[in-house]
């Protein structure tokens, strides 16, 4: 099952309520959230108070993206912010099994995710634990980047090797996604695809609705 999941951080914050609904409208999975310190990335973006207040502007599931450093500081309060996925990086945390329990204890979906520069390899040991794994197809940081065709081969890799083990996990895919290059990922077996500027940039309800349909009618 392919799963859009439509990145806020796009979005004008002055009616974010409002164009969370136009997505909606269109047709959409989750809501991204990507969550900023300005010391794992350079650059802070918004975090647990906005959680909360935008929990009530969607029925979709929240898919809260750390880009924090040491997250499991703050698992429990993401979680009563209304999380209902949790991702956070394998770069930023000493301690990734004690937090995916966590979060798993917490009754929430964990994902682990890895920057471009990371190898698949990492996430071995977490392969059958994690429900997801998000593979990173800009530096994160930043919304509107270019996607870097260096790491299409990491997403085939993973789903090889997700396979080889008779796993289905989930694999995440975030930054510079369009419509001209969706199928990239797609082809090489990302099945939860994040869109920040090609969602909330233009016609926002068309454009959750294109994609919706493309990922209805995909065939791998
Ligand atoms: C980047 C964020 C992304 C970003 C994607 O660090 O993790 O979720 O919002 O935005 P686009 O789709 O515009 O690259
Ligand atoms: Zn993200």
């Amino acid at each position: 099952m392919i799963l859009l999941s439509p990145s806020i951080l796009a979005a004008d914050f002055k009616i974010l309520g409002q164009q969370m609904q136009q997505v909606e409208a269109g047709g959409c999975d989750y809501f991204h959230f990507d969550v900023m310190d300005g010391i794992f990335v350079p650059n802070i973006s918004f975090g647990l108070p906005v959680l909360s207040s935008i929990k009530s502007a969607t029925t979709k599931p929240m898919d809260v993206h750390l880009m924090i450093e040491e997250p499991q500081r703050y698992i429990d309060r993401f979680k009563e912010a209304g999380a209902d996925i949790i991702t956070f990086h394998q770069e930023a945390c000493d301690c990734i099994d004690e937090t995916i329990d966590r979060i798993h204890a917490l009754g929430l979906k964990a994902g682990l995710a890895i920057k471009p520069a990371t190898d698949i390899k990492v996430l071995e040991p977490y392969m059958g634990k994690a429900d997801m794994f998000l593979i990173m197809t800009v530096e994160p940081g930043f919304g509107g980047q270019k996607y870097m065709p260096s790491c299409t081969g990491k997403i085939s890799d993973l789903r090889a090797l997700l396979n080889e083990k008779g796993l289905d996990t989930d694999i995440q895919v975030d930054g510079g996604i369009t419509k001209e290059n969706v199928d990239v990922v797609l082809d090489a077996g990302a099945n939860v695809i994040v869109m920040g500027s090609s969602v909330f940039k233009g016609d926002i309800s068309a454009n959750a609705a294109y994609f919706t349909e493309h990922f209805a009618s995909y065939k791998a």
